[in-house]
């Protein structure tokens, strides 16, 4: 592959799976999701993934749930973030019913993911039964992040968007699950929702690393819904920290602008053309 740009720039090199891999241990791993070109931009300078998540069915689709969410529309958004970023792994998420049908399946589905956004690995959900689908997967050359815990696709199955793990006797399945997907190759595991020391516990255990949402500090990495966590969204889960109010900052910029539009004072002279005089 060039190291320089059809423009003659020197090509800015992409984080790759395996050297999210490698960080195992090490400095933290930062991720969030975009779903569009412009906040991939900004997150592309502090993150080192970013998720294309299909929670872009609740956020940007306002969906109750992320069980409708389709292939194309995973495949638009994640082109473009693809556009909009230059040096952070860009992991898409594949849809509920694109991948669970058989090993084939999911190939057939990632291929088309890879191929058509550029991105740089999947994400599935699901743990010990899907390590089949994810050592298929890894085998023929297309890197997986797994998903265990809370796995939204299965809301239905499981009754609701509960943490998982608050009574110990319930953590040897999901230790099971994340043992599994190591096993199968995956490069790194989401843990989402479960309590906090089984959380710590499974990073302790396993060889690749984690990132925890509404998980544990102990994670080696964090993501968030990046909605959630600048305050855009109506509501978040207890887990989500808001780091700033955006939804009141845009309704006061909106409410600003009405109010200027009813009383004719946008847009200003600044803001028209004049003619262009002749001579
Ligand atoms: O879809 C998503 O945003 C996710 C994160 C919550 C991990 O899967």
């Amino acid at each position: 592959m060039s190291m320089y740009t059809s423009s003659g720039q020197p090509a800015q090199k992409r984080l790759t799976a395996p050297d999210i891999r490698a960080r195992k241990g090490g400095a933290a791993i930062v991720m969030l999701t975009s779903y569009h070109a412009h906040t991939a931009r900004i997150l592309d300078q502090h993150c080192d993934v970013i998720l294309v998540g299909d929670s872009l069915g609740m956020v940007m689709h306002g969906l109750e749930t992320t069980i409708p969410v389709t292939l194309d529309m995973m495949i638009l958004q994640g082109h473009a973030v693809m556009r909009g970023s230059r040096r952070a792994l860009v992991v898409v998420d594949l849809p509920f019913g694109s991948y669970e049908v058989s090993r084939e399946q999911a190939f057939t589905t990632a291929a088309r993911v890879l191929k058509e956004t550029g991105c740089g690995a999947i994400k599935l959900e699901g743990g010990q039964r899907m390590a089949e689908t994810i050592r298929f997967l890894t085998e023929r050359g297309v890197p997986v992040m797994a998903h265990v815990g809370l796995t939204p696709q299965s809301v239905n199955a499981l009754g609701g968007f509960r943490a998982q793990g608050r009574d110990e006797a319930d953590w040897a399945p999901i230790e099971a699950d994340a043992r599994a997907v190591v096993q199968a190759g995956a490069f790194s595991v989401v843990l989402e929702a479960l309590a906090e020391p089984l959380a710590a516990q499974i990073t302790r255990e396993v060889a690749i690393p984690t990132i925890g949402i509404g998980a544990s500090p102990a994670c080696d990495g964090q993501v968030l819904v990046l909605e959630d966590m600048l305050g855009l969204s109506p509501w978040a889960p207890k887990f989500v920290k808001r780091y700033t109010s955006l939804g009141p900052a845009i309704e006061a910029a909106v409410s600003a602008y009405a109010a200027e539009v009813r009383s004719r004072r946008f847009p200003g002279p600044e803001h028209v053309y004049a003619v262009k005089k002749k001579g």
